[in-house]
Protein backbone atom coordinates (compact mmCIF):
# COMPACT_ATOMS: atom_id res chain seq x y z
CA UNK A 1 0.00 0.00 0.00
CA UNK A 2 1.08 3.28 -0.53
CA UNK A 3 1.85 5.80 2.58
CA UNK A 4 -0.18 8.65 1.05
CA UNK A 5 -3.67 6.69 1.24
CA UNK A 6 -3.00 7.44 4.89
CA UNK A 7 -4.18 11.05 4.29
CA UNK A 8 -6.36 10.05 1.30
CA UNK A 9 -8.64 8.17 3.91
CA UNK A 10 -8.60 11.16 6.63
CA UNK A 11 -10.52 13.03 3.46
CA UNK A 12 -13.12 9.93 3.79
CA UNK A 13 -13.72 10.01 7.59
CA UNK A 14 -14.19 13.78 7.73
CA UNK A 15 -16.78 13.59 5.16
CA UNK A 16 -18.65 10.93 6.77
CA UNK A 17 -18.08 12.91 10.24
CA UNK A 18 -19.09 16.07 9.51
CA UNK A 19 -22.31 15.17 7.30
CA UNK A 20 -23.77 12.51 10.19
CA UNK A 21 -22.86 15.19 13.10
CA UNK A 22 -25.72 17.15 11.89
CA UNK A 23 -27.82 14.84 13.03
CA UNK A 24 -26.72 15.03 16.62
CA UNK A 25 -29.56 14.68 19.18
CA UNK A 26 -32.47 14.67 16.72
CA UNK A 27 -33.60 10.93 16.96
CA UNK A 28 -32.98 9.85 13.38
CA UNK A 29 -30.01 7.09 13.57
CA UNK A 30 -30.97 5.87 10.14
CA UNK A 31 -30.70 9.53 8.40
CA UNK A 32 -27.14 9.66 10.47
CA UNK A 33 -26.21 6.78 8.74
CA UNK A 34 -27.77 7.50 5.37
CA UNK A 35 -25.87 10.76 5.72
CA UNK A 36 -22.48 9.38 6.54
CA UNK A 37 -22.48 6.71 4.15
CA UNK A 38 -23.04 8.91 1.18
CA UNK A 39 -20.51 11.33 1.85
CA UNK A 40 -18.20 8.70 2.58
CA UNK A 41 -18.82 7.07 -0.64
CA UNK A 42 -18.59 10.05 -3.15
CA UNK A 43 -14.96 10.64 -1.65
CA UNK A 44 -14.19 6.91 -2.41
CA UNK A 45 -14.27 7.93 -6.36
CA UNK A 46 -10.93 10.22 -6.14
CA UNK A 47 -9.15 8.37 -4.49
CA UNK A 48 -6.13 6.44 -5.84
CA UNK A 49 -7.09 2.58 -5.42
CA UNK A 50 -8.33 -0.58 -6.39
CA UNK A 51 -10.84 -1.59 -3.11
CA UNK A 52 -13.15 -3.76 -2.45
CA UNK A 53 -15.61 -3.69 0.54
CA UNK A 54 -15.02 -6.67 2.71
CA UNK A 55 -16.82 -5.19 5.72
CA UNK A 56 -19.36 -2.72 4.75
CA UNK A 57 -23.08 -2.12 4.82
CA UNK A 58 -24.62 -5.26 4.33
CA UNK A 59 -24.82 -7.64 1.43
CA UNK A 60 -25.28 -6.26 -2.21
CA UNK A 61 -29.18 -6.56 -1.90
CA UNK A 62 -29.53 -4.80 1.38
CA UNK A 63 -27.09 -2.05 1.28
CA UNK A 64 -27.08 0.80 -2.40
CA UNK A 65 -24.10 1.72 -1.17
CA UNK A 66 -20.87 0.29 0.54
CA UNK A 67 -21.97 -2.72 0.20
CA UNK A 68 -19.59 -5.93 0.38
CA UNK A 69 -18.01 -6.93 -2.73
CA UNK A 70 -18.30 -3.17 -3.69
CA UNK A 71 -15.52 -1.59 -5.67
CA UNK A 72 -14.08 1.68 -4.82
CA UNK A 73 -11.23 4.09 -5.58
CA UNK A 74 -10.38 5.37 -8.70
CA UNK A 75 -9.56 2.42 -10.23
CA UNK A 76 -5.58 3.06 -10.28
CA UNK A 77 -3.28 2.37 -7.31
CA UNK A 78 -2.94 -0.64 -5.26
CA UNK A 79 -5.52 -3.81 -4.74
CA UNK A 80 -6.96 -3.33 -1.34
CA UNK A 81 -9.93 -4.74 0.98
CA UNK A 82 -11.58 -1.92 2.69
CA UNK A 83 -13.41 -2.33 5.76
CA UNK A 84 -16.17 0.94 6.66
CA UNK A 85 -18.51 1.82 9.29
CA UNK A 86 -19.34 4.99 8.62
CA UNK A 87 -21.53 5.84 11.20
CA UNK A 88 -19.65 3.44 14.02
CA UNK A 89 -23.00 4.38 16.90
CA UNK A 90 -25.91 5.50 14.53
CA UNK A 91 -27.66 5.30 18.15
CA UNK A 92 -25.41 7.47 19.90
CA UNK A 93 -25.51 10.21 17.41
CA UNK A 94 -28.97 10.03 17.76
CA UNK A 95 -29.37 10.88 20.98
CA UNK A 96 -25.94 13.00 21.21
CA UNK A 97 -23.78 11.43 23.36
CA UNK A 98 -20.05 9.71 23.74
CA UNK A 99 -17.70 8.26 21.41
CA UNK A 100 -19.72 7.89 17.81
CA UNK A 101 -16.80 7.21 15.04
CA UNK A 102 -16.84 7.36 11.09
CA UNK A 103 -14.51 4.48 10.29
CA UNK A 104 -12.59 3.15 7.76
CA UNK A 105 -9.46 0.11 7.75
CA UNK A 106 -7.96 -0.89 4.59
CA UNK A 107 -5.68 -3.72 4.58
CA UNK A 108 -3.62 -5.35 1.36
CA UNK A 109 -5.57 -7.44 -0.63
CA UNK A 110 -6.95 -10.89 1.00
CA UNK A 111 -5.95 -9.58 4.30
CA UNK A 112 -8.99 -8.55 6.53
CA UNK A 113 -11.55 -11.43 8.19
CA UNK A 114 -14.85 -10.87 5.70
CA UNK A 115 -16.49 -11.09 9.45
CA UNK A 116 -20.34 -11.65 9.05
CA UNK A 117 -23.06 -9.80 10.72
CA UNK A 118 -23.20 -11.51 13.58
CA UNK A 119 -22.19 -10.99 17.56
CA UNK A 120 -19.22 -11.71 18.22
CA UNK A 121 -17.27 -12.65 21.61
CA UNK A 122 -14.47 -9.94 22.40
CA UNK A 123 -11.33 -9.22 24.36
CA UNK A 124 -9.48 -6.51 23.49
CA UNK A 125 -6.12 -4.62 25.33
CA UNK A 126 -3.68 -2.00 24.63
CA UNK A 127 0.21 -2.92 23.96
CA UNK A 128 1.61 -3.77 27.55
CA UNK A 129 -1.06 -6.44 28.06
CA UNK A 130 -0.75 -8.35 24.47
CA UNK A 131 -0.07 -11.92 25.17
CA UNK A 132 -1.17 -12.03 28.84
CA UNK A 133 -5.30 -12.03 28.10
CA UNK A 134 -6.85 -14.95 26.91
CA UNK A 135 -10.65 -14.77 25.83
CA UNK A 136 -10.90 -18.41 27.30
CA UNK A 137 -9.86 -18.07 30.51
CA UNK A 138 -11.45 -16.15 33.72
CA UNK A 139 -12.50 -12.73 33.23
CA UNK A 140 -10.41 -12.66 37.00
CA UNK A 141 -7.86 -13.86 35.82
CA UNK A 142 -7.77 -11.56 32.30
CA UNK A 143 -7.99 -9.00 34.93
CA UNK A 144 -5.28 -9.93 37.13
CA UNK A 145 -3.16 -10.30 33.79
CA UNK A 146 -4.17 -6.95 32.79
CA UNK A 147 -3.40 -5.18 36.17
CA UNK A 148 0.42 -7.30 36.39
CA UNK A 149 0.88 -6.35 32.66
CA UNK A 150 0.10 -2.27 33.40
CA UNK A 151 1.67 -2.63 36.99
CA UNK A 152 -1.29 -2.01 38.97
CA UNK A 153 -3.93 -3.44 41.45
CA UNK A 154 -6.56 -5.06 40.13
CA UNK A 155 -8.91 -2.22 41.93
CA UNK A 156 -6.89 0.20 39.67
CA UNK A 157 -8.10 -1.58 36.17
CA UNK A 158 -10.73 -0.74 34.22
CA UNK A 159 -13.02 -2.54 31.98
CA UNK A 160 -15.45 -0.70 29.79
CA UNK A 161 -18.22 -3.19 28.82
CA UNK A 162 -21.65 -2.43 26.60
CA UNK A 163 -24.70 -2.14 28.52
CA UNK A 164 -26.76 -4.84 27.69
CA UNK A 165 -28.67 -7.65 29.76
CA UNK A 166 -26.29 -10.15 27.58
CA UNK A 167 -23.42 -8.90 29.38
CA UNK A 168 -24.98 -9.02 33.10
CA UNK A 169 -23.13 -12.02 34.00
CA UNK A 170 -19.40 -10.16 33.02
CA UNK A 171 -20.58 -7.01 34.86
CA UNK A 172 -20.78 -9.58 37.72
CA UNK A 173 -17.36 -11.38 37.95
CA UNK A 174 -15.90 -7.75 37.09
CA UNK A 175 -17.21 -6.63 40.25
CA UNK A 176 -16.42 -9.91 42.33
CA UNK A 177 -12.93 -9.60 40.84
CA UNK A 178 -12.68 -5.96 42.69
CA UNK A 179 -12.29 -3.96 39.43
CA UNK A 180 -13.58 -0.83 37.62
CA UNK A 181 -15.90 -0.73 35.18
CA UNK A 182 -17.06 1.67 32.84
CA UNK A 183 -20.30 0.99 31.16
CA UNK A 184 -21.05 2.20 27.67
CA UNK A 185 -24.10 2.67 25.91
CA UNK A 186 -22.77 1.48 22.16
CA UNK A 187 -19.11 2.04 20.28
CA UNK A 188 -17.69 -0.70 21.03
CA UNK A 189 -14.96 0.17 17.91
CA UNK A 190 -13.86 2.89 20.18
CA UNK A 191 -13.92 1.25 23.17
CA UNK A 192 -11.14 -1.14 22.40
CA UNK A 193 -8.91 1.55 20.54
CA UNK A 194 -9.47 3.96 24.12
CA UNK A 195 -7.54 0.28 25.73
CA UNK A 196 -4.68 1.35 23.88
CA UNK A 197 -4.35 4.74 24.94
CA UNK A 198 -3.34 5.14 28.86
CA UNK A 199 -4.72 8.54 28.96
CA UNK A 200 -8.80 7.53 27.99
CA UNK A 201 -8.26 5.68 31.65
CA UNK A 202 -9.37 2.28 30.32
CA UNK A 203 -7.77 -0.79 30.60
CA UNK A 204 -9.55 -3.83 28.67
CA UNK A 205 -12.99 -4.80 26.83
CA UNK A 206 -14.94 -7.62 27.64
CA UNK A 207 -18.05 -8.67 25.71
CA UNK A 208 -20.03 -8.97 22.56
CA UNK A 209 -20.84 -6.70 19.68
CA UNK A 210 -21.04 -6.91 16.25
CA UNK A 211 -18.41 -9.13 14.64
CA UNK A 212 -17.27 -6.76 11.53
CA UNK A 213 -16.87 -4.18 14.56
CA UNK A 214 -13.97 -6.44 15.67
CA UNK A 215 -12.50 -6.49 12.19
CA UNK A 216 -12.13 -2.61 12.84
CA UNK A 217 -10.75 -2.80 16.20
CA UNK A 218 -8.50 -5.31 14.74
CA UNK A 219 -7.12 -3.01 12.05
CA UNK A 220 -6.63 -0.15 14.56
CA UNK A 221 -5.02 -2.54 17.18
CA UNK A 222 -2.49 -3.97 14.49
CA UNK A 223 -1.85 -0.14 14.03
CA UNK A 224 -1.07 0.56 17.72
CA UNK A 225 0.49 -2.94 18.83
CA UNK A 226 -2.79 -3.74 20.71
CA UNK A 227 -4.94 -6.78 20.68
CA UNK A 228 -8.21 -7.99 20.41
CA UNK A 229 -8.95 -12.11 20.15
CA UNK A 230 -13.08 -13.06 19.34
CA UNK A 231 -15.05 -15.79 19.05
CA UNK A 232 -17.94 -15.24 16.57
CA UNK A 233 -21.42 -16.04 17.98
CA UNK A 234 -23.69 -17.48 15.66
CA UNK A 235 -27.69 -17.51 17.24
CA UNK A 236 -29.15 -19.65 14.39
CA UNK A 237 -28.97 -22.86 12.10
CA UNK A 238 -28.06 -19.92 9.14
CA UNK A 239 -25.37 -18.02 10.63
CA UNK A 240 -24.07 -21.31 11.93
CA UNK A 241 -23.78 -22.25 8.29
CA UNK A 242 -22.32 -18.54 7.38
CA UNK A 243 -19.23 -19.25 9.53
CA UNK A 244 -18.89 -22.42 8.00
CA UNK A 245 -18.72 -21.01 4.85
CA UNK A 246 -16.19 -18.89 5.65
CA UNK A 247 -14.01 -22.28 6.87
CA UNK A 248 -14.89 -21.50 10.40
CA UNK A 249 -16.15 -25.34 11.38
CA UNK A 250 -15.84 -25.14 15.33
CA UNK A 251 -17.65 -22.29 16.25
CA UNK A 252 -15.41 -22.24 19.87
CA UNK A 253 -12.32 -20.72 17.18
CA UNK A 254 -10.66 -18.24 18.76
CA UNK A 255 -9.83 -15.69 15.96
CA UNK A 256 -6.34 -13.75 16.90
CA UNK A 257 -4.69 -10.83 14.99
CA UNK A 258 -3.28 -12.28 12.50
CA UNK A 259 -7.20 -14.18 11.65
CA UNK A 260 -8.59 -10.21 11.84
CA UNK A 261 -6.07 -8.84 10.02
CA UNK A 262 -2.79 -10.67 7.91
CA UNK A 263 -0.06 -9.31 7.19
CA UNK A 264 2.33 -6.99 8.21
CA UNK A 265 0.57 -3.72 6.49
CA UNK A 266 -2.90 -2.03 7.67
CA UNK A 267 -4.17 1.65 7.64
CA UNK A 268 -7.11 2.74 9.96
CA UNK A 269 -8.72 6.28 9.87
CA UNK A 270 -11.57 7.33 12.57
CA UNK A 271 -12.71 11.09 12.91
CA UNK A 272 -15.40 11.93 16.12
CA UNK A 273 -18.56 12.42 15.30
CA UNK A 274 -19.49 13.42 18.95
CA UNK A 275 -16.77 13.66 21.66
CA UNK A 276 -15.53 11.22 23.15
CA UNK A 277 -11.88 10.22 25.42
CA UNK A 278 -10.60 9.98 22.38
CA UNK A 279 -11.45 12.17 19.62
CA UNK A 280 -13.88 15.64 20.17
CA UNK A 281 -16.52 15.44 17.96
CA UNK A 282 -17.72 17.58 14.88
CA UNK A 283 -18.40 21.17 16.06
CA UNK A 284 -20.36 24.05 13.79
CA UNK A 285 -19.07 27.50 13.95
CA UNK A 286 -21.06 29.56 11.66
CA UNK A 287 -17.98 29.75 8.79
CA UNK A 288 -16.56 26.59 9.43
CA UNK A 289 -16.36 23.29 11.31
CA UNK A 290 -14.15 21.54 12.88
CA UNK A 291 -12.95 17.41 12.99
CA UNK A 292 -10.93 15.82 14.81
CA UNK A 293 -8.99 12.27 13.25
CA UNK A 294 -6.49 9.97 14.07
CA UNK A 295 -4.67 8.18 11.71
CA UNK A 296 -2.88 5.23 11.91
CA UNK A 297 0.05 2.68 9.50
CA UNK A 298 1.11 -0.86 10.88
CA UNK A 299 3.73 -0.99 8.80
CA UNK A 300 5.22 2.34 10.22
CA UNK A 301 3.75 2.63 13.73
CA UNK A 302 2.98 6.00 12.85
CA UNK A 303 -0.64 7.46 14.65
CA UNK A 304 -1.23 11.16 14.20
CA UNK A 305 -3.77 13.11 15.64
CA UNK A 306 -5.20 15.57 12.57
CA UNK A 307 -7.28 18.23 13.44
CA UNK A 308 -9.50 19.54 10.10
CA UNK A 309 -11.25 23.01 9.97
CA UNK A 310 -13.68 22.93 6.89
CA UNK A 311 -15.10 26.28 5.53
CA UNK A 312 -19.00 26.11 5.44
CA UNK A 313 -18.85 28.90 3.29
CA UNK A 314 -16.73 27.41 0.30
CA UNK A 315 -18.69 23.82 1.06
CA UNK A 316 -22.54 24.94 0.95
CA UNK A 317 -23.38 21.36 0.78
CA UNK A 318 -22.37 21.50 4.36
CA UNK A 319 -24.24 23.87 6.12
CA UNK A 320 -27.81 22.18 4.85
CA UNK A 321 -30.03 21.54 7.80
CA UNK A 322 -31.76 17.91 8.03
P1 LIG B 1 -24.40 0.71 15.15
O1 LIG B 1 -23.58 1.89 14.83
O2 LIG B 1 -24.57 -0.20 13.98
O3 LIG B 1 -25.68 1.14 15.78
O4 LIG B 1 -23.55 -0.17 16.21
C1 LIG B 1 -23.29 0.28 17.50
C2 LIG B 1 -22.83 -0.86 18.38
O5 LIG B 1 -22.88 -0.44 19.73
C3 LIG B 1 -21.44 -1.41 18.08
O6 LIG B 1 -20.40 -0.61 18.55
C4 LIG B 1 -21.50 -2.76 18.73
O7 LIG B 1 -20.55 -3.66 18.20
C5 LIG B 1 -22.92 -3.21 18.47
O8 LIG B 1 -23.68 -2.00 18.23
C6 LIG B 1 -23.54 -3.96 19.60
O9 LIG B 1 -24.76 -4.47 19.19
P2 LIG B 1 -26.09 -4.41 20.08
O10 LIG B 1 -26.55 -2.97 20.14
O11 LIG B 1 -27.05 -5.28 19.34
O12 LIG B 1 -25.75 -4.92 21.42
Amino acid sequence: MERSLTMELVRVTEAAALKSARWMGRGKKEEADDAATSAMRDVFDTIPMKGTVVIGEGEMDEAPMLYIGEKLGNGYGPRVDVAVDPLEGTNIVAQGTWNALAVIAIADHGALLHAPDMYMDKIAVGPEAVGKVDINASIADNLKAVAEAKNKDVEDVVAIVLNRKRHEGIIEEIRQAGARIKLIPDGDVAAAINTAFDHTGVDILFGSGGAPEGVLAAAALKCLGGEIQGKLLPANDEELERCKSMGIEDIDKVLYMDDFCSGDDAIFAATGVTDGELLQGVQFKGTKATTQTVVMRAKSGTVRFIDGDHSLKKKPNLVIRP
